[in-house]
């Protein structure tokens, strides 16, 4: 009895609810469409609110969103096919952001990119959330500590990626990226993934799932876009698969989310910009595209429940790596994976260029004998690389560079550690006790042929001439020099 609550504060709380509620249908009427783009005029809704644009009987509405404003007049992008739509049509405001229902029952399914399933299964059901989302408080977030083996020896070695990490995979067209992330969602250690395809090729979309995806379904939800998609249903997929993975988080899961690619999301983004009237900036790119990424790339990473590690595959025009996206993708996540056509093309798969990639937290994540191993065989990479033309020509004297040496003596062993069929799985542990064995294999040699060598050498002299004076001193030896040295004392 004494739980209940007083009337008075019954009243209150009931006449609250009716000054905030959306009692007045919102409506307003289609005036232009021009390109993508629908005009309303007398419509009250605000930025990011869902519209239903075409309530008529005999067609089911058109979901539209609020994308700006120009003139008094209220600008809408369509989330599906554009029809039925003429001056007139009525348009009405939900009150609602964009939003889609989750739960555990979205394990195994394929949806598109408004979380509608594709599948020609039954929708599983679930809660609505919203996909716009504040990303966990720079303070909540926990420390990343902890390695996620993603299965691909090169990167779990060299470039290892945290629980909770964003790394970003870098390449022009062709190289090997969606292999790669295929790769990694089949190998890796996360509970759950989630795979969000973004303006992609349809064909590609199937491949991915059947090949690269294969049993690693059943634990993944693939979200997907194709090219031919609204401009801002191929934005909504990004969003939706992040919010699907923050899902996961919140119920304590460790899960990996993977998204191909970024670019196309700041493409859609910029189709979006540039219909509304926003001036083009670096390459076209709208400022509005520079100021979303954030917004999409900070929600993953750890919380205070769970973690999102997320793996985003860049697309960058013309093979540079300085383009606009590439520059501010990589300025955003803590590592980024470069892949290289030359690679590729010489059949180095998967074509990671090490010397190019760099994971932000190696040094946390790894024991400090493997993160040593790491760096010794970066030195031997970066040896063969600056004078790769001298020995391509037939140029370099074997003896005159002995790190060199050591490098071309283990280039065989060095190769065999960076490739892996596509469909291997390399176990950790394994991976660490290899790149340690490499390591130690060339410190060694090294030591023999350079450095320590070179030290031993001289004490070894030092130790002879010290033994010589000794001899003479004590009146042992009247032999004036040490003839395996050839020197004379
Ligand atoms: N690990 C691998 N082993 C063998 N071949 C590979 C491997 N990875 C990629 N390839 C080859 O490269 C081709 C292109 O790979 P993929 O589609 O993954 O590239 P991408 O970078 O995603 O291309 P796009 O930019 O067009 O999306 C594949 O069809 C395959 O022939
Ligand atoms: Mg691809």
């Amino acid at each position: 009895m004494s739980d209940a609550p007083a009337p008075g504060a019954l009243l209150a709380r009931a006449s609250q609810a009716v000054r905030e509620a959306d009692l007045a249908r919102r409506h307003g009427f289609v005036s232009n469409l021009i390109g993508l783009i629908i005009e309303a005029t007398g419509l009250q809704a605000e930025v990011g609110e869902v519209c239903l644009v075409g309530t008529d009987r005999t067609r089911a509405a058109v979901s539209a969103e609020v994308v700006g404003f120009r003139e008094g007049r209220t600008l809408l992008m369509p989330l599906g096919e554009l029809h039925g739509i003429g001056p007139g049509t009525r348009v009405l405001a939900t009150g609602a952001p964009f939003r889609i229902a989750v739960g555990a029952g979205l394990l195994g399914r394929i949806l598109d990119g408004l979380g509608t399933p594709d599948d020609g299964r039954p929708a599983p059901g679930g809660i609505a959330r919203s996909t716009i989302a504040a990303p966990p408080g720079a303070l909540s977030r926990p420390r990343i500590t902890e390695r996620v083996a993603l299965g691909v020896r090169t990167l779990d070695g060299l470039v290892p990626c945290g629980r909770g990490q964003r790394l970003g995979i870098f390449s022009g067209s062709g190289v090997g990226k969606s292999s790669l992330l295929g790769m990694i969602a089949r190998s890796s250690s996360a509970s759950i993934n989630v795979i969000a395809l973004v303006g992609e090729r349809g064909r590609e979309v199937r491949e991915f799932i059947e090949r690269d995806l294969g049993d690693a379904l059943e634990r993944s939800v693939v979200v997907v876009a194709t090219s031919d998609q609204p401009a801002l249903v191929r934005i909504k997929a990004a969003f939706t698969a992040t919010t699907i993975a923050e899902y996961f988080r919140d119920q304590g899961h460790d899960v990996m989310l993977m998204m191909d690619s970024v670019t196309r999301f700041a493409m859609a983004q910029r189709e979006v910009g540039l219909a509304i009237g926003e001036p083009p900036a670096t390459r076209g790119y709208t400022p509005s595209v520079f100021a979303l990424l954030p917004r999409l790339l900070e929600r993953a990473g750890t919380s205070a429940r769970g973690s999102i590690t997320a793996l985003y595959t860049v697309l960058v025009d013309g093979d540079d790596m300085n383009e606009p996206i590439a520059d501010a993708v990589r300025s955003i996540l803590d590592g980024h994976v470069v892949l290289t056509r030359a690679l590729a093309h010489a059949g180095h798969y998967p074509a990671v260029d090490v010397l190019q990639s760099v994971s932000r937290l190696v040094g946390e994540i790894v024991s400090p004998q493997v993160a040593e191993a790491g760096q010794r065989l970066r030195g031997a990479l970066a040896v063969l690389r600056e004078k790769e033309d001298l020995v391509a020509i037939g140029a370099y004297q074997p003896g005159s560079d002995p790190q060199l040496d050591t490098a071309l003596a283990h280039r065989a062993r060095i190769e065999d550690f960076l490739r892996q069929p596509v469909n291997d799985r390399s176990d950790p542990a394994d991976t660490d006790a290899r790149l340690v064995e490499l390591a130690d294999s060339l410190a060694c040699e090294q030591g023999i042929v350079s450095g320590d060598v070179a030290l031993d050498a001289e004490e070894v002299v030092s130790q002879q001439i010290d033994d010589r004076s000794a001899q003479r001193i004590l009146g042992m030896s009247d032999a004036p020099a040490i003839p395996a040295l050839g020197l004379n004392i």
